[in-house]
C-alpha cells in the first residue's frame, strides 16, 4: 500500500502543478498503477475521484464495496444502490464546488464521460493520461523486477518452443502451445501469443487461423506473458525446415537494424532517433517501403502504453523507460520478418530485458 499512497501522492503534487482540480480513473492500467485494483470496466459506474490535494473517493456500486474494505489507506468509499442514480452519488462527491478542470481516464466509455458532462456543465475536462503517462513511463524498481520476470518467462517459452517439432500444426496449435509454455515458464497470465506462418507473417498485426505449418515456411512469434499486472512482449522470426527465398538476406537485414536501434538508445536522445536509427539500416538496404510501422511503444501495465517510438517524436528518452524495440520487413505474398525485444533505459544506455536467440534459426 505503501507505494500506492506514494504513487496517489505523486500525482496529486503533478495535478497541482497543472491546475488540476479532479482526476477521474475508471477501471483501466491507470487504476492499476494508482491503487492494484485491477477491474474491467462495465456498464456500472466506477471512477476513482482523486482530488489535487486530501484523500480520494472510489465510486462504485454498493455490492462491490466489501472486496475493498482493505483500501482505506488509499481512499474512501462512496456507494450507490442498484436503483440509485450513479451521478447523482458522484455529483456529492465535488459538494461544495463543482471543479473547474478535470482530467477523465483516457480510456473512460463516451457514455461515461457524457453523463460526466451533464452533471458537470460547467467543468472542462482534459485526458488524465497527461498527469498519469510521465509518471507511468518511468518505472519504478519494483516494476523492473516483474518487467524482467515476465520477459525472462517470455525468453524460456520461446527456446522450449523451437525446441519441438511444429511442421503439421496449424497456426491456433502452435499458439495454444506457446501460451502453455508462457505459463509452464512462470507467466501468471498469458497477454497474447501470435503465430504467423508463412505469407501470414508478412501481415504486422497477423489474425491466426487454421494455416498448417509446412517446410519452407517462415514462421513468426508475437508473444508474451503477464507476472503481477506487467507485459513481456518479445518477438522472433524463425525459418521451418529451410529457409525461404530472400529470408537470409531480409533476416540479417532487420537484426541490424534492431540492433542499430537497440544501440542508440540512451538518456536524452528523442525517441524518434531510435526509430531513424532502425529505418536507415533497413532504406539502405533498399526494403524502406517495407518497414511500415513505427520501432516500437512502451511496455508496461499495457502492451502498447507510452512513450511511442516514432520518427516524428523528439521526446528525450528518460532512465526506467521500457519499450520494444521492433523493426521489421513484410514482403507481401511471401514473408516477414521482426525481431523484437523489450529494451530498458540505464543511466548508460539501453538494456534488453529479452535474451532468447536472435540468431537466425531453421527448425526441422
Ligand atoms: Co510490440
Amino acid at each position: 500500500m505503501d507505494s500506492y499512497r506514494n504513487r496517489l501522492e505523486e500525482v496529486q503534487l503533478r495535478m497541482r502543478g497543472e491546475g488540476i482540480d479532479y482526476l477521474l480513473i475508471a477501471p483501466s492500467a491507470n487504476l492499476l498503477y494508482l491503487t492494484g485494483i485491477e477491474e474491467q470496466i462495465t456498464e456500472r459506474l466506477t471512477l476513482l475521484a482523486i482530488p489535487a490535494s486530501g484523500k480520494s473517493t472510489f465510486l462504485l456500486p454498493a455490492f462491490e464495496a466489501a472486496r475493498f474494505a482493505n483500501h482505506q489507506e488509499l481512499f474512501d468509499l462512496r456507494v450507490w444502490e442498484e436503483t440509485d442514480d450513479p451521478y447523482k452519488a458522484l455529483k456529492a462527491i465535488f459538494d461544495p464546488a463543482p471543479p473547474t478542470t478535470v482530467g477523465v481516464e483516457d480510456t473512460c466509455w463516451a457514455r461515461f464521460l457524457l453523463g460526466l458532462q451533464e452533471v458537470l456543465p460547467m467543468s472542462r475536462f482534459i485526458t488524465a493520461g497527461a498527469v498519469l503517462h510521465p509518471l507511468r513511463e518511468r518505472k519504478r524498481p519494483e516494476e523492473l523486477d516483474r518487467l524482467r520476470a515476465v520477459s525472462r518467462s517470455a525468453d524460456e517459452a520461446f527456446t522450449r518452443l523451437i525446441s519441438s517439432e511444429l511442421v503439421g500444426l496449424s497456426e491456433l496449435e502452435v499458439s495454444r502451445r506457446l501460451a502453455d509454455l508462457l505459463l509452464e515458464s512462470g507467466s501468471e497470465t498469458v497477454g497474447f501469443a501470435t503465430v504467423a506462418s508463412g505469407p501470414h507473417s508478412a501481415s504486422p498485426h497477423h489474425t491466426m487461423g487454421n494455416r498448417r505449418i509446412s517446410k519452407g515456411d517462415a514462421l513468426l512469434f508475437d508473444f508474451g506473458g503477464r507476472i503481477g499486472g506487467y507485459y513481456a512482449d518479445v518477438t522472433r522470426t524463425v525459418a521451418v525446415g529451410g529457409l525461404p527465398e530472400g529470408f537470409e538476406e531480409v533476416y540479417g537485414i532487420v537484426r541490424e537494424a534492431q540492433q542499430a536501434a537497440v544501440e542508440r538508445v540512451e538518456p536524452g536522445v528523442p525517441a524518434g532517433e531510435v526509430d531513424a536509427a532502425a529505418r536507415e539500416v533497413i532504406a539502405g538496404a533498399g526494403y524502406g517501403e517495407h518497414f511500415s510501422h513505427r520501432v516500437g511503444h512502451g511496455v508496461g501495465l499495457e502492451i502498447h502504453e507510452p512513450p511511442y517510438l516514432r520518427g516524428d517524436s523528439d521526446q528525450p528518452l528518460e532512465p526506467g523507460m521500457t519499450f520494444s524495440v521492433e523493426p521489421g520487413i513484410y514482403l507481401p505474398g511471401r514473408f516477414g520478418v521482426r525481431i523484437e525485444d523489450t529494451v530498458l533505459v540505464t543511466r548508460e544506455g539501453g538494456e534488453r530485458l529479452n535474451h532468447c536467440s536472435r540468431e537466425l534459426v531453421i527448425l526441422p
